[in-house]
């Protein structure tokens, strides 16, 4: 029989504490937002054990904000509506009383609690979770970790059968001392979670309705101490969020270290979580890769590189302080130092782009050079063709951006422009300081500029008297 679990994400608080004005879990994290990251790892989980899954957000505040986001992004995601915030247990009470979810909430096997505001936990936690559950055949498991300074969150109290959660509020001193926290994240039977949910009140310090109470009768249930915290942190605060956005990026640099990229100081590198980077790539510190990038196997990138939404491949470099947007650099390109490769850049094997070079929407063959100070926008550049320095594709005309095409083998002169739209064979020769605004067949050379007139003796005319 195939495995089903009905997931929760718990996302109808306000997050006042966060002092954002986004509602929580719309809140940036990375180059994401907070939500993003319990769905992404949900749906790793699922497939990762095979286990048939749906996921449903619970929302409340703001979710005229948080649905469409959802729906967007995730349109296979579905929703429960919490009216009003009364706490966690009632959060999962609109859940299996949804109307737009129809029952079908009961039928799952399993029922799976993450927090919207928990976005370190990986697919790796919940399998560990799934496994102790099924193995043991228990009724629930919530993970818990040891925290320093556990203010904030509920403790773990062990008794002799089972556990019980208590409340920083209300905590007697004796068990604000307890250091294992929950870190609000659960599976249970369905069975068992309906059952005990009904029994949950709100008796406590806060009036609220607390999901932890779902343990409290429970013989069959454990707490699951995991050795390393900061994969829950809960983001209540901006300084909570600073420490998981760095909790992410640790674990991600782990696994880049783990597949062979060497870094100079990882503590300066900052790649998002979907990045990936090939084996014996090194990376050099105050670098921020970010999107969806993909670098290839021994690429070099240096310091001050900004890279996002960029392919390099492999043996290519990002030589320092250059920025990559959008772009493609193929194998054994370089680009840089402080070069700019914008949307549409794509940067032929074994091509050379140098300093202060700006690149848009552009394609470059195999070994162009394009080494020093140029613009090039729209333009195609064939094989083995060299632009020298100063060179400007001229491509707008104030209302439209033109194309200019450069055929292979050309050698284009310092500080030449094109006026767009133009053409230069293959195999042509641009003069220095040429306008070149009529095409050029193959094999042709152009030359455009002023007569140089040159009078001895006059320059004292025009040089200032001592
Ligand atoms: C909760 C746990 C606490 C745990 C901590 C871990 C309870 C009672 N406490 O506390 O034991 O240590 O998480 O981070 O569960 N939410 C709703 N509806 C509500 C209330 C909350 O959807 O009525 C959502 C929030 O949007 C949030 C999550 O539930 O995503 C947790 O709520 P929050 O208020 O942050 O709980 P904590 O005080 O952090
Ligand atoms: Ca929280």
């Amino acid at each position: 029989m195939k495995l089903s679990i009905g997931a929760v994400i718990l996302a109808a608080g306000e997050g006042k504490r966060l002092k954002l004005n986004v509602p929580k879990p719309l809140a940036p994290c990375l180059d994401k937002k907070l939500v993003d990251f319990p769905i992404k790892e949900l749906k790793k989980f699922f497939s990762q054990n095979k286990i048939e899954g749906k996921i449903t957000a619970v929302i409340g505040h703001q979710r005229e904000l948080v649905r469409p986001y959802i729906e967007k992004n995730y349109p296979d995601v579905a929703f429960a509506i919490q009216e009003e915030q009364r706490g966690t247990a009632d959060a999962l009470r609109s859940y299996f009383g949804s109307n737009e979810l129809n029952d079908i909430t009961k039928q799952f096997q399993y029922t799976l609690v993450i927090c919207a505001d928990t976005p370190v936990v990986s697919a790796n936690e919940l399998t560990e979770m799934f496994t102790l559950l099924t193995n043991e055949k228990l009724d629930g498991v919530a993970a818990s970790f040891i925290e320093q300074n556990p203010k904030g969150y509920g403790r773990i109290v062990r008794g002799s059968a089972g556990f019980h959660i208590i409340e920083e509020k209300d905590a007697t001193d004796e068990i604000r001392k307890i250091s294992e926290v929950n870190s609000g994240l659960y599976i249970l039977k369905t069975s068992y979670v309906l059952e005990h949910l009904k029994k949950i009140d709100s008796n406590n310090k806060s009036g609220e309705f607390y999901l932890t109470d779902v343990f409290k009768d429970g013989l069959n249930v454990k707490a699951q101490c995991f050795p390393d915290g900061d994969i829950f942190l809960g983001v209540n605060t901006l300084k909570q969020l600073e420490d998981a956005e760095w909790a992410i990026r640790e674990r991600k640099k782990i696994e880049l270290r783990d597949n062979g990229v060497r870094f100079i100081d990882s503590s300066h590198c900052y790649i998002d979580s979907e990045v990936e980077i090939g084996m014996g790539s090194v990376i050099y510190p105050n670098t921020f890769l970010t999107g969806k990038t993909i670098i290839g196997k021994n690429v070099t990138i240096e310091m001050g590189a900004q890279i996002t939404n960029s392919i390099i491949d492999d043996g290519a470099k990002v030589l320092a302080y250059t920025i990559l947007e959008g772009a493609h650099l193929r194998t054994k390109a370089s680009a840089g130092p402080f070069a700019r490769l914008r949307p549409g850049a794509d940067i032929g094997p074994e091509s050379k782009i140098g300093n202060f070079v700006e690149i848009k929407k552009s394609v470059l063959d195999r070994g162009v050079k394009v080494s020093h100070l140029s613009y090039v926008g729209d333009a195609f550049i064939g094989e083995e063709t060299n632009i020298g320095c100063g060179f400007i594709t001229c491509n707008f005309d104030g209302l439209n951006k033109q194309i200019t095409r450069i055929g292979k083998n050309s050698f284009i002169g310092s500080d030449s422009q094109t006026i767009a739209p133009v053409e230069i064979g293959d195999d042509c020769f641009v003069a220095s300081s040429s306008t070149i605004s009529k095409s050029m067949p193959d094999g042709a050379f152009a030359i455009s500029r002023g007569h140089q007139t040159t009078k001895e003796g006059m320059a004292k005319k025009f040089l200032k008297k001592k």
